[in-house]
Formats: C-alpha cells, sequence, structure tokens
C-alpha cells in the first residue's frame, strides 16, 4: 500500500486546505493524525515521511478525546455531541454502524435511538453483555438529516476507527449495513451477497450484516431478520458462544 511522497503531499496539502476550509480534497492518509504545519514547512521536500504519517500510537483515551474535539470534516459543525463509541477497549467483539442519529448526537453514544435498542437486543441474544463489546461508527458525527456520510467524511473520520481496531484487537467485527461493509469489503455489492460470509480486514473475520434500522423499516418481514440471525450465529459459533 505504498503511497509516493508525491501523493503523500497532494493529500497533506488536500487535508490543510481542508482545515482552513478553502477545499474539499480528503485523502485517506493511513493511521494517524495528519500534521499539516509540517506540511506548510517542508513544500515539495519528499525527504522523511511527514511526522503525521507516522505510527498511529494513541491511547483509547486519546482517541476518545480527539474524536470528541475533531474538526476534520463539515460535520463537526452540526454536532452537539462527537460519537466515539462505547464499551470495552479489549473486546472480542466489535460492531460497526454508519454514524449517530439524533439520539446518539444528543447523548454522545452510539445506538441509544431505536435502531440501538434493537442491535442491544441483538448483542444480548448472542449472549453477550454490553460491557463485553464495542460498539462505534464509520463517522463520528451526525450527518444533517441521517443522510448516508459521504465519502469525504468516512476518509477524514478513518483513523479514528483505524486506530480502535487496532488498539482493541477484536476477534470479530460486524458492519451494520452497507455504509461501514462497503468500506471494509471494497467493490459495488449488495448487502444481498456479502452477509452471511466471513471477509477479512487484517487478519480479523468481518462479518457483514443488515443495519437494524433496515430491520426497523421492515419489520414485518422476517425474512431479513432470520438473516441477520443466521449471520450473527455464525458470528457466536467462532467465538464460541452457543
Ligand atoms: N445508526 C447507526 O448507524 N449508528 C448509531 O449510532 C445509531 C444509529
Ligand atoms: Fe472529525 Fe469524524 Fe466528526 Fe468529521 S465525523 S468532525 S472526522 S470526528
Amino acid at each position: 500500500m505504498g503511497k509516493s511522497a508525491a501523493e503523500i503531499l497532494a493529500c497533506l496539502r488536500d487535508h490543510v486546505e481542508l482545515l482552513d476550509g478553502s477545499g474539499a480534497g480528503f485523502c485517506l492518509a493511513g493511521p494517524g493524525r495528519t500534521a499539516p504545519e509540517d506540511a506548510a514547512a517542508a513544500p515539495g521536500q519528499p525527504a522523511a515521511p511527514p511526522a503525521g504519517l507516522a505510527a498511529d500510537t494513541r491511547t483509547a483515551a486519546e482517541v476518545e478525546r480527539d474524536v470528541r474535539s475533531c474538526k476534520l470534516c463539515p460535520l463537526h459543525r452540526l454536532r452537539t455531541n462527537a460519537v466515539p463509541g462505547e464499551g470495552n477497549w479489549a473486546a472480542e467483539l466489535m460492531f460497526i454502524g454508519e454514524a449517530p442519529g439524533r439520539d446518539e448526537d444528543l447523548q454522545g453514544r452510539p445506538f441509544v435511538g431505536r435502531a440501538g435498542q434493537l442491535l442491544r437486543k441483538i448483542i444480548a441474544s448472542m449472549k453477550f453483555r454490553e460491557d463485553e463489546v464495542y460498539i462505534t461508527n464509520m463517522v463520528k458525527c451526525r450527518p444533517p438529516e441521517n443522510r448516508v456520510p459521504h465519502r469525504e467524511e468516512m476518509e477524514a473520520c478513518w483513523p479514528y476507527l483505524a486506530r480502535q481496531v487496532e488498539i482493541i484487537k477484536p476477534k470479530a467485527i460486524v458492519t451494520l449495513g452497507m455504509t461501514p461493509t462497503g468500506h471494509f469489503v471494497p467493490g459495488r455489492t449488495a448487502m444481498g451477497q456479502l452477509r452471511g460470509r466471513f471477509a477479512d480486514y487484517r487478519g480479523i473475520p468481518l462479518m457483514p450484516t443488515f443495519h437494524p434500522s433496515y430491520l426497523i423499516r421492515n419489520e414485518g418481514n422476517r425474512e431479513i431478520r432470520r438473516m441477520v440471525w443466521e449471520d450473527m450465529k455464525k458470528v457466536m459459533a467462532l467465538l464460541g458462544r452457543k
């Protein structure tokens, strides 16, 4: 996944423009915070990797702190609270949703609204306590009208999630809906094709399944519920919970 020095500098330039609001460019620069002042101080110098591209060594507490004060994408402007995630930083199982909704934005906690209640029921049915798992989202601030986060927003927010996975080192990840699934399992496929089979993220088995909001919107559809439960049973089997 090597990037040339020129690409890295282009990313940082985009990032600086983004930060001062003059441009819309983003770049998936890999782990870590980018350091715009470094980029500005070294125009056209391909030499050593910019400081921001060094390995991300943030602790769990630092990730939470950074998320809560983050202004890396325009979603920060409309939020009440950023929502880093919650649960156990040594969890075997991690759930990744799309983005905070209204209730989550107001409370600063993930999955506390209607979809969240359903997710928490699913977790209990899987014989996990909530404090045994970790729950978070692709982006940590609520998009206006709960629209799907833009690609640029997901890219700006990605280092937080990447670091969360790196710290937690879960034995399994469940992605809820196509927004996180599309990020982890690239390609233009539908959930129907992706669910039910483990994908792989850096050696971690990753199970895509339908988002609980989708279950709510299709409340009468027992087939969708059955599929989600089938997917979760595979995760339980993998983690030795029957
Ligand atoms: N939907 C999500 O994807 N995430 C939340 O935190 C709440 C609803
Ligand atoms: Fe920062 Fe992510 Fe919130 Fe954007 S969505 S402001 S990148 S925490």
